[in-house]
């Protein structure tokens, strides 16, 4: 990666992504881009002015971290030496991380390193902690960007905050419209969940957030064997239960209620489902047959010009032509990941109106399509979303990243 460069970009792509490079270099406003996980609100993470803008924009509280993206170890070698230091000597990065550097990098995990004495980060990235967390991401747009840019950015996903963060372009423009002007479009995310956040400087090393690489992953490094989960998410009680309002805090929400059934719970009825006019349902595996939707109650109408439940990607057409900074095919075709749409159903014999979103059975498109899934919801504005949990104690997927942004998205808000 050290090597590495964008020659191969055509003349319009290479254009679009240096003026977003330019932006981010010569003014205070962040650009959002995307990498592997979600989209990203970058800015110079040396420059205090540029860091607080993000905050700004986002509306997130000033005393949450941002995460630091680099595009090379070299790079990252210079951030954690700070202003003066001189490069000779010993690797400033702890020995902790290299197994995971080599086996990971560039891609969804980020690690918490000591701040430096003299350090080059802007205060407001850390939120006054003594450490800091970076990442070095394995999109080519986010590589190339970074490249460009010539410097570290700070990059917090890029919704507004609470809100469900961003894996098409789309989802920036719906939550940062004129508090922004550039996203640097790269179609839909291929990961679709943020990533994992480990910390080694502590012992044992622990998993802060679940995310894009798994536990299972990381204890087979050295070092990594006995990692333990430094994240609470279990409701007490055990999963017989839907989760239900009453915690404290907001995050991941759309503004509809969510209402997560747990792998194995009962499913709602039919009832209850019908008590509301205008309802979301997120599927993951089985449930059209516990809910009728599929059998002689089905009723399917497309009324939006929703394509089934396989469909294409929406991230080109819903951003006016206006918007600011589209990259064309060639950067485009790397990656085209599809997410499903919501299809319309009625019951007999109910007024009740039903978008049916099915993610599918496997754990990789459930992240991927699930941020979106909320999204598309919220935009057909339904009251309520039933959403079909995945089970999360098997240990070898992503399914710990789902489940722990679905239990967030289900707490209620005070
Ligand atoms: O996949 C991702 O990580 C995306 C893309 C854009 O790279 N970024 C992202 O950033 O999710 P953000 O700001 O939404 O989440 C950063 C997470 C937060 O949970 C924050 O508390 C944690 O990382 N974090 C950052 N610095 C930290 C530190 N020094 N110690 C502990 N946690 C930290
Ligand atoms: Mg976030």
């Amino acid at each position: 990666i050290e090597e590495w460069n964008i020659e191969y970009a055509d003349g319009q792509d290479y254009q679009s992504l240096k003026r977003a490079a330019e932006e981010i270099v010569n003014t205070d406003t962040p650009v959002a881009f995307p990498t592997e996980t979600v989209y990203g609100l970058g800015a110079d993470a040396t420059r205090s002015s540029a860091v607080k803008a993000i905050f700004a924009a986002k509306g997130r509280p000033s005393d949450n971290p941002l995460i630091v993206h680099i595009h090379s170890l070299p790079q990252l070698r210079a951030l954690l030496s700070g202003k003066d230091a001189s490069l000779t000597g010993s690797d400033p990065i702890p020995a902790i991380y290299r197994p995971l550097i080599e086996r990971f990098w560039p891609g969804p995990l980020t690690i918490i390193l000591p701040v430096p004495e003299n350090t080059v980060l802007a205060p407001e990235v850390t939120a006054g902690l003594t450490t800091f967390g970076a990442r070095m991401p394995r999109s080519i747009l986010a590589l190339s960007l970074l490249r460009l840019c010539g410097r570290p950015l700070a990059g917090p996903s890029a919704n507004a905050s609470t809100r469900p963060s961003p894996t098409a372009a789309e989802h920036v423009y719906d939550d940062l419209q004129g508090r922004i002007r550039t996203i640097v479009d790269g179609g839909p995310c291929e990961v679709g969940v943020e990533s994992t956040v480990v910390d080694g400087l502590s012992s044992p090393p622990s998993i802060l957030r679940p995310g894009g690489v798994t536990v299972e992953q990381l204890r087979q490094c050295p070092g990594w064997e006995n990692v333990t989960v430094g994240y609470k998410d279990k409701q007490e009680g055990g999963a017989s239960k839907p989760r239900a309002p009453g915690m404290k805090y907001r995050h991941y929400s759309p503004k509809a209620e969510v209402i997560l059934f747990e792998a194995g719970a009962t499913r709602p009825e039919r009832e209850e489902v019908m008590k509301k006019s205008k309802v979301g349902i997120i599927r993951t595996k089985s449930w059209d047959a516990a809910l009728g939707l599929a059998s002689a109650d089905s009723n399917v109408a497309d009324t939006n010009g929703c394509v089934n439940g396989t469909s294409q990607s929406n991230s080109a057409s819903s951003i006016p032509t206006d918007a600011p900074s589209r990259l064309s095919n060639l950067l485009r075709s790397v990656i085209q990941h599809q997410t499903p749409h919501a299809q319309r159903h009625t019951l007999s014999s109910s007024d009740s109106e039903i978008w049916d979103i099915d993610l599918g059975a496997e754990t990789d498109e459930v992240a991927r399509g699930l941020f979106s899934a909320l999204r598309e919801l919220d935009k057909k504005g339904v009251e309520v979303i039933f959403v079909e949990g995945i089970d999360d104690t098997t240990g070898d997927d992503i399914a710990a990243a789902v489940m722990n942004r679905l239990r967030k998205a289900a707490e209620i808000r005070t």
